[in-house]
């Protein structure tokens, strides 16, 4: 199902109607995109360099004011177990739900929560959210549904933010409402990608560049590992608290400031894991100068060679891959050299690690031979399924149309 199209869009209305009933008048759409990220991973909260890019699978928030200050919110692929809706008042405060199985509709509260602290006098409504993007493969479904609430929220208040302050509100509730302290590249590149374009984000400035991907005959994929491993969250936290002490050893503000000199003077003072962190933040951000050269000059064959560069670093320096990651990697890699040859030009985990996706950059003609040597492989070696695996189109941020 394509979410972009109008057909869909009017599918989506009737499901809203259908579940709250009332009249079809006023209803709208806040559509927001998944992402991939190219390169820059594990920078954003060291006030590093990102290069991600929007693609084309979306979450949608249909929505329709609703004349009292509450919130009545429904999600078509998370509540099928024939769960109530979540409904909360708008003028007490918003808490964050425990149940575990509930714990999608704390991204709308925390998104609700942080609107409101931020002086936006919210109005009442009800919210039917549906995605045809995956959740749990590194594709940014959390911080697509953070932005196409927000987006939502605000036209039902009739206001505006710029989008980077919409997705530093939506970063706030991730921070407070799913407990990760997540760093800002995908709510910038959810609020602010330009199709046909990836988005290089310097995570100090917020300043953006919007590099146009012209790859005759190539394109990026993401191929899903099937696997979520449950460290990831705490990981994620405990790599960015060993950032922030180095860069306090450093006597700087973020890895951003930091030098091999810094290394050298207080270098004494880490412990040789920290090291390593630091070596594949400082290298990471040359990385990605490099892959934006690259993509500008059209040089496939670097653009592949530090897929896999950036990889090895998350594997050995930074170690947020796992098993699965690898074993995809290697085989796009093993598959080029051979029994689909020419097919991938590089390849590299995507997003926090520990399961999720691997993006890829594929020749589109040869992707489907691919994929499927890929899945047997990984049966056949790992016996597990290959999560999916999709063509990738650099798409637009979101945006808000009448259903
Ligand atoms: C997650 C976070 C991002 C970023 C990546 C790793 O996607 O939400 O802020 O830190 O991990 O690059």
């Amino acid at each position: 199902m394509n979410l972009n199209k109008p057909s869909v869009r009017a599918e989506l209305k009737e499901s809203l109607l259908a579940r709250f009933g009332g009249p079809s008048r006023n209803v709208r759409c806040a559509l927001a995109p998944g992402r991939v990220n190219l390169i820059g991973e594990h920078t954003d909260y060291n006030g590093g360099f990102v290069l991600p890019m929007a693609i084309a699978r979306h979450t949608a928030v249909v929505f329709r004011p609703l004349g009292r200050p509450c919130l009545r919110v429904y999600a078509a692929d998370m509540d099928r177990r024939g769960e109530p809706d979540d409904e909360f008042g708008l003028n007490s405060r918003i808490k964050r739900l425990r149940a575990p199985k509930r714990q999608w509709a704390n991204y709308v509260r925390g998104v609700a929560c942080v609107l409101k602290q931020r002086g936006i006098r919210l109005k009442g409504g009800e919210l039917y959210i549906h995605a045809d993007l995956p959740r749990g493969a590194g594709l940014s479904s959390s911080a697509s549904l953070e932005v196409a609430t927000a987006m939502a929220l605000l036209k039902l208040a009739g206001q505006k933010m710029p989008p980077q302050d919409v997705a530093l509100a939506c970063q706030k509730a991730e921070h407070t409402y799913a407990g990760v302290r997540c760093g800002i590249m995908d709510q910038s590149v959810v609020t602010r990608a330009r199709a046909g374009h990836a988005l290089l984000l310097d995570c100090v400035s917020l300043r953006v560049q919007h590099a146009p991907i012209y790859l005759k005959n190539w394109s990026f994929a993401v191929f899903d590992t099937g696997v979520r491993h449950k460290l990831a969250a705490s990981e994620y936290n405990k790599r960015r608290a060993e950032c922030e002490r180095a860069a306090k050893s450093f006597g700087v503000k973020t890895l951003r400031q930091a030098s091999v000199a810094h290394l050298m003077k207080a270098g004494h003072r880490l412990s040789a894991g920290q090291h390593r962190r630091v070596r594949h933040v400082l290298t990471e951000d040359l990385r990605t100068a490099q892959f934006a050269a690259a993509l500008a000059r059209g040089d496939v064959e670097e653009l592949g060679q530090l897929l896999y560069a950036g990889h090895a670093s998350l594997r050995d320096d930074y170690q947020v891959s796992c098993p699965e990651l690898d074993f995809i990697v290697k085989t796009l890699q093993r598959a080029s050299a051979g029994p689909v040859r020419g097919a991938c030009a590089g390849a590299r985990m995507t997003g926090g690690g520990f399961g999720g996706s691997v993006v890829a950059l594929v020749r589109p003609k040869k992707f489907p031979a691919l994929r499927n040597y890929l899945a047997r492989q990984y049966q056949r070696q790992r016996k597990r399924t290959l999560g999916g695996a999709l063509l990738l189109e650099p798409s637009a941020g979101v945006t808000v149309v009448r259903c």
